[in-house]
């Protein structure tokens, strides 16, 4: 499995600090949670900082865009050297468009789900993307309860996904701790985003040790 660490719970007046024990540690990714007051009800961080934060990460940056019209930003986040953009699907008119233009601007293209969106409405865009973003909270807060509806979620996405041969990962995002993690891992997930269960630790690296070995 992958581990995306996510920014959000971290303290963001010391972000190089933070950045770089991420660095040292092993996790796979940074997730990136771009927020717009909009789609969600917050805001977290735009452009100069991410820039900041690109320069000194040396993880692969995943970018997870809650905000709405977000085809507008493709070649911005292309230019901070991000690896996958994800944007929502209930943000997106074009849908087909956008994970299209992502993955011309040579970026890995991700479509994201709140809670109430069914996994059955990718039928006809999976192949358009790289990644399938589950949110297993409804998005715009770190440190939320994990929505036990999403395990289901999770293993019908995985049967569509190997019914159409496809190798699309499966990321799940909101309230994963050591326990639901595992949950997740075993109803068919790839990589597990995880914010708070890492930072509130007193021990975040041992906590992302103990997530790899799920
Ligand atoms: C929520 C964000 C998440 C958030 C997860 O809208 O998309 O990435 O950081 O935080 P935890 O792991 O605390 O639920
Ligand atoms: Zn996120």
């Amino acid at each position: 499995m992958l581990l995306a660490t996510s920014l959000l719970s971290a303290d963001f007046l010391h972000l190089e600090r933070e950045i770089e024990w991420i660095n040292r540690s092993e996790t796979d990714w940074l997730h990136l949670d771009i927020m717009d007051g909009v789609f969600v009800p917050n805001l977290s961080f735009g452009f100069p900082v991410l820039k900041n934060v690109a320069a000194v990460s040396s993880k692969p940056l995943d970018a997870h865009l809650m905000i709405v019209e977000p085809q507008k930003f493709i070649s911005e986040v292309r230019d901070l050297g991000v690896s996958l953009m994800t944007v929502h699907y209930e943000a997106c008119l074009h849908l087909h468009s956008t994970l299209t233009k992502i993955r011309q601007a040579g970026m890995k293209a991700g479509v994201s789900l709140n809670p109430h969106t069914p996994v059955e409405i990718l039928e006809d865009i999976l192949p358009e993307a790289d990644l399938v973003l589950i949110m297993s909270v409804n998005p715009g807060f770190g440190g939320q309860s994990f929505i036990s509806q999403s395990l289901d979620k999770i293993r019908r996405l995985k049967a569509m996904i190997q019914r159409k041969g496809l190798s699309t990962l499966i990321e799940v995002d909101g309230g994963i701790n050591l326990e639901t993690g595992q949950q997740t891992i075993e109803a068919g997930a790839d990589v597990l985003v995880a914010g708070n269960a890492i930072f509130k630790s007193p021990d975040p690296i041992s906590i992302i040790r103990k997530m790899k070995q799920l």
